[in-house]
């Protein structure tokens, strides 16, 4: 029988949770802890698992935990390095849990914990993470039993400002930054998703800090995207050596919170993801109003740009330092796919249309009775993005080239000929 313990960290220390505990991934059940139930602040680690003293079915211990680990690639790879099934998630998160998004921590029983500390990397070290594709992150995530959602080839790294020096987490030190390397087969994707977010910000979204690590002349190969992680509190923390730490916030994307399998994190026929987002926050949020707003503006974003790999997974709810607050997170991984030509259908539909060639401003329109909002305040914050939206992109271009990635040039005509912008 596999045990692994579940710790979350509040307040700055892990507290334990609960435990999954079965023979295998097919019936491994999660359960919160007697004593975690009867200690005064309690709070439950999902909004679709809740504090009761049930044991969860495997199908739902699997979506909230499965949900913390790597898709695609970089899961595969980690399974054929422990010799398991890319399907045994147990395995993979025995493994790899050690420090996940948000505040979460996995320890199996009988594991040994290493001792906390980060490991200097030079700028070559760097740079080979930025050229050697995914098999480099991924021994980067065995050695620091770490886990990130998501397909992309990335790592969590501590990052010192002062010095601009980059260090490897090792035991319980958090990162404070993930770092994403280029993508083989599509070109310029860190350049593209750093525009992005250069554009986003300009148009009022709530984006983290974030910034291209350039370890030779801006080619592909020797250019990472770095972001800074907002679920790390900055706030003097204690230290490590003489490196600051932050502590962890928690957090978990709406496929978790809505107890969706992340094999489904892409809406096929119309089981109203959209709604079931709203009403969601409406029912979870600390500030309902200012929750909705912010997500409608970041959707309303995602289309303009023509970002159809914007999934229930690429939404996230933040949870307060005592987990009181929830909020919705800033805006990551937000990608100018269409570039790419690679599909045409959305994530999920968007007032009964999935396709964004047939979306318009009337198909944002229809959305308001689905994400709950009278028409006029749905279409307010659809046309402020959109007015903004190509001196945003300018903005954001001039600033990368500014920062010498020429590379980023005609990215820009290529959004707006690609995403939804040309449709408004
Ligand atoms: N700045 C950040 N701070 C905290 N968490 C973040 C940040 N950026 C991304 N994340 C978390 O890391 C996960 C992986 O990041 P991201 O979505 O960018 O990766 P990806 O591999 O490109 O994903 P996908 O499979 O959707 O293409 C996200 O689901 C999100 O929970
Ligand atoms: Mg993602």
């Amino acid at each position: 029988m596999r045990n692994l313990g579940v710790y979350l960290e509040i307040n700055g220390s892990f507290c334990h949770v609960g435990n999954i505990v079965g023979n295998s991934s097919a019936d491994a059940c999660f359960q919160y802890s007697k004593a975690y139930l009867e200690s005064s602040d309690s709070h439950p680690i999902s909004i679709a698992l809740p504090l009761s003293g049930e044991i969860f079915s495997p199908e739902r211990t699997k979506n909230f935990f499965e949900g913390l680990l790597p898709e695609g690639f970089s899961r595969r790879a980690v399974a054929d390095w422990i010799k398991a099934d890319e399907n045994d998630y147990l395995s993979i998160l025995a493994m790899l849990g050690r420090e996940c998004i948000g505040a979460i921590k996995i320890v199996e029983n009988g594991n040994k914990e290493e001792e906390d500390g980060y490991e200097l990397l030079s700028m070559d070290k760097v740079k080979e993470l930025a050229a050697e594709g995914a098999s480099r992150s991924t021994q980067i995530l065995m050695e620091t039993h770490l886990s990130l959602a998501g397909a992309s080839g990335k790592v969590g790294l501590y990052y010192d400002e002062p010095s601009g020096d980059w260090y490897l987490p090792k035991g319980n030190a958090p990162s404070t930054h993930i770092v994403k390397q280029s993508h083989v087969r599509f070109s310029k994707m860190v350049l593209n998703e750093q525009i992005c977010m250069l554009a986003a910000k300009e148009l009022g979204i709530d984006v983290p800090e974030s910034f291209v690590i350039n370890t030779g002349i801006g080619e592909d190969s020797e250019i990472l995207y770095a972001t800074k992680r907002y679920d790390r509190d900055f706030t003097g923390k204690g230290k490590i050596g003489k490196l600051e730490i932050p502590s962890r916030l928690h957090q978990e994307d709406f496929a978790q919170a809505l107890g969706i399998p992340a094999s489904e994190k892409y809406e096929k026929t119309n089981s109203g993801y959209l709604r079931r987002m709203f009403e969601l926050i409406r029912r979870n949020c600390t500030d309902p109003i200012a929750a909705q707003n912010k997500l409608w503006r970041l959707i309303c974003f995602n289309y303009l740009i023509g970002n159809t790999d914007c999934h229930i997974k690429n939404y996230s709810l933040l949870y307060g330092e005592n987990l009181k607050q929830i909020s919705l997170a800033p805006a990551y991984d937000i990608v100018a796919t269409g570039v790419y030509g690679m599909t045409n259908e959305m994530s999920f539909f968007i007032g009964d249309e999935l396709d964004i060639r047939r979306m318009n401003r009337n198909t944002f329109a229809n959305a308001s009775g689905e994400i709950g909002m009278t028409k006029n305040q749905t279409l307010k914050i659809f046309d402020e993005v959109a007015a903004g939206f190509e001196s945003a992109l300018s903005k954001a271009t001039e600033t990368l080239i500014a920062e010498g990635f020429q590379g980023v040039t005609g990215l820009k005509e290529r959004i707006l000929e690609t995403g939804g912008y040309g449709n408004v």
